[in-house]
């Protein structure tokens, strides 16, 4: 993710969050440091993107998204899975992210890339309020971390 892409991608935050990132927020992905971001594009138009921030060991998906056209292609897994890769060769032991858990396609496509459920965060998310779901992934078969969510 560059800082020319987040014009467009604030835009998708707006058409598909009820709490979108700014472009000034995504700039943050844009910037280095312990945060990153990834983008599926063909040049022009962004299909899908995720962003990430990480410390010690551990790193935190903070948002990701497919344009509607382009879902169900495979896009957010390789998008995750790009990011994971990232976060290993950071020394991140394991990703943790939130979800609504009324959000299907979402919590499907974690589950199915190994997340499991690893707590609620009661009222986690407003408009509308909604519990968040944690959930985690062990990258690493370090001597630290979490395994099968614990
Ligand atoms: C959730 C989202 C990112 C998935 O993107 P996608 O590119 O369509 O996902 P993929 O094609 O990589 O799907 C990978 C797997 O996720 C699961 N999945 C994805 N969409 C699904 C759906 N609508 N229903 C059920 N499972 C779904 C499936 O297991 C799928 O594997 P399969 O296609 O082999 O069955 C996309 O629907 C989206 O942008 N939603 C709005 C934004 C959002 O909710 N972001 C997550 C916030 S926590």
């Amino acid at each position: 993710m560059t800082l020319s892409d987040t014009p467009q991608i604030a835009q998708i935050e707006r058409e598909v969050f009820s709490d979108p990132w700014s472009e000034r927020s995504l700039g943050y992905l844009c910037g280095g440091g312990s945060a990153v971001g990834a983008v599926i594009d063909d040049g022009v138009i962004v299909a899908a993107y995720g962003g990430m921030e990480y410390a010690a060991d551990e790193a935190h998906i903070t948002n990701i998204a497919v344009r509607p056209e382009y879902r169900r292609r495979g896009y957010a897994a390789a998008v995750m899975r790009f990011l994971e890769e990232f976060a290993k060769s950071r020394g991140a032991e394991r990703a943790i992210l939130d979800v609504r858990p009324s959000n299907t396609p979402a919590v499907s496509l974690y589950t199915k890339l190994g997340y499991v459920p690893a707590g609620i965060v009661p009222h986690g998310y407003s408009h509308p309020s909604e519990n968040a779901l944690v959930m985690v992934k062990k990258l690493t078969e370090g001597p630290s971390g979490w395994k099968d969510g614990q």
